[in-house]
């Protein structure tokens, strides 16, 4: 157990504990759980209209850990993206480190089952001179469902990022406090006694630190999970209406409603502008002639969780050696870079499904598991037309549930460079050129820089051994490859023996 985390670590990490606000758990309850859930949805938004909106990727598959992060990066909004960093920061060093100082050890370092940590997010506003985002980690194993949650805002005026708090003036804390007493008094599982302490002056901020708006301006806090009742019942979810928050919001919070209500199609945070990513001319696919890979020697490269910041220059480098790919891509990614999707597809490369936000898919329900596909298969339409016809689960982890639920051939792969882990341009291409044989699918991510790097190495060693660089598809030589059957390689290609 920690209990020496600082509350801004977002320290509810393992379900159950209430440690962090100082509550004291409850007497279990036998009644169902008072979680709101779904009724009060908050509103969030996909803002096409920032320019230079980039989205930080991290991901890692240790034998006893793995773990996927993302964050957007939003400019003219520094401060927030290192607020967005820190956290993300903080819960991998949670999971990957020893920690001195409270004595418990990191998950990756102890866990005799995998670990996992993953933290996606969404846009509670983008516009005006707000910008919120929301983001939701999930941590394994846990006690409950391993689910926090916690909003970050940013307000344009004063160019500073601001807790949920501060949608609340300071004057009006009280009034909040009281409002919510009245609205959790009485759910089971709630003693009134757990609830004063978490929202006492030392605790508060860490109780309301997910607070968002819905579309009809009314405010949803979301208190974390073992904070006013035990862990199995779950987060407590408390909605007050648009009148009611009315008089309590600051000036910041007014404009947040606001733009909840009436959202303009811009953010302008006066910052410098962006250079508007010159429309890069979509190329033509190359005339490439038709591989065909039972008779040449063949090796599928496939580049994961992208894209990212590095896309670019590795589809510059695959142009220059006129060679294709694979991009498995996550939803989120694909969403909000739409343009590299669009350049990877025109260049003749294959996008395949790598799910929306890259969690281990057998860990999640049939209906979850369908969701992340389902999205990210909305997202590939969106900017190129049509959806993928490959999938890949996120670190390889799949069951029958998960080959069932992707309806189309799950694709793995015979080389993993391990780019991941070495960051390391020259260890990462001598890997793959070491391993590599006809038929294989090799496995690096687009979102590491020293990946992109390696690529020019491994085109030009492969390429004067006499290897083509074909897609998956092309790999298996158009022959039918069946849903729900896992690939790794191809024996049957040429050179293969
Ligand atoms: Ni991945």
């Amino acid at each position: 157990m920690r209990i020496g985390l600082t509350v801004a670590a977002l320290a509810v990490t393992v379900a159950g504990l209430s440690a962090c606000t100082g509550a004291r758990p409850a007497a279990p309850s036998t009644t169902a759980p008072a979680a709101a859930g779904d009724l009060h949805k908050i509103r969030t938004v996909t803002p096409a209209w920032i320019a230079g909106l980039r989205i930080v990727n991290d991901s890692g598959n240790a034998a006893s850990c793995r773990w996927a992060t993302s964050y957007p990066a939003v400019p003219g909004a520094e401060a927030l993206t290192l607020a967005l960093r820190r956290s993300a920061r903080t819960r991998l060093d949670d999971l990957l480190e020893n920690r001195g100082g409270d004595g418990s050890t990191g998950a990756c370092q102890t866990s005799d089952s995998h670990a996992e940590l993953n933290i996606s997010f969404s846009f509670l506003a983008a516009s005006g001179d707000v910008v919120g985002v929301r983001l939701v980690t999930i941590q394994q194993p846990a006690a409950g469902d391993g689910v926090s949650a916690g909003t970050y805002w940013f307000d344009g005026r004063t160019r500073r990022e601001v807790p949920a708090t501060a949608l609340i003036s300071p004057q009006a804390a009280d009034r909040l406090v009281a409002a919510l007493s009245k609205a959790l008094s009485g759910r089971p599982g709630v003693t009134d006694n757990d609830v004063r302490e978490a929202l006492a002056p030392q605790y508060r901020s860490a109780t309301l630190r997910d607070m968002a708006f819905t579309q009809g301006g009314d405010l949803v806090v979301e208190i974390p999970r073992g904070t006013v009742a035990p862990g199995p019942v779950g987060p407590q979810r408390v909605m007050l209406s648009r009148t009611q928050v009315a008089p309590l919001l600051s000036d910041f919070g007014r404009r947040a409603q606001d733009q909840a209500l009436h959202p303009q199609q811009r953010l302008d945070l006066s910052a410098p502008p962006v250079p508007s990513s010159s429309p890069t001319a979509t190329p033509s696919p190359p005339n490439v002639p038709a591989v065909d890979c039972l008779h040449v020697k063949c090796v599928a490269l496939t580049f994961d969780d992208g894209p990212g910041p590095y896309t670019a220059s590795l589809l510059a480098t695959l142009a220059r050696h006129g060679a294709r790919a694979t991009f498995f891509v996550t939803g989120q990614n694909a969403t909000y870079h739409a343009d590299l999707i669009r350049q990877e597809a025109a260049a003749g490369h294959e996008i395949g499904n790598h799910s929306w936000s890259h969690p281990d898919l057998t860990r999640l329900s049939t209906r979850q598991a369908h969701d992340q596909l389902g999205r990210t298969d909305q997202a590939v339409q969106a900017s190129i037309g049509r959806a993928p016809t490959l999938f890949r689960p996120p670190y390889g982890a799949q069951n029958a549930a998960v080959r069932a639920g992707a309806a189309r051939p799950v694709i793995l792969w015979s080389v993993d460079t391990q780019d991941w882990k070495y960051r390391d341009r020259v260890k990462v291409a001598r890997t793959a050129i070491a391993q590599v044989r006809p038929g294989d699918i090799i496995l690096m991510h687009d979102i590491h820089p020293t990946s992109v790097a390696a690529v020019p190495q491994i085109l030009t060693t492969l390429k004067s051994r006499g290897y083509h660089f074909v897609s998956v598809s092309q790999l298996f030589g158009g022959a039918p490859l069946s849903a729900g059957t896992v690939y790794g390689d191809n024996p049957r290609a040429f050179g293969r023996n």
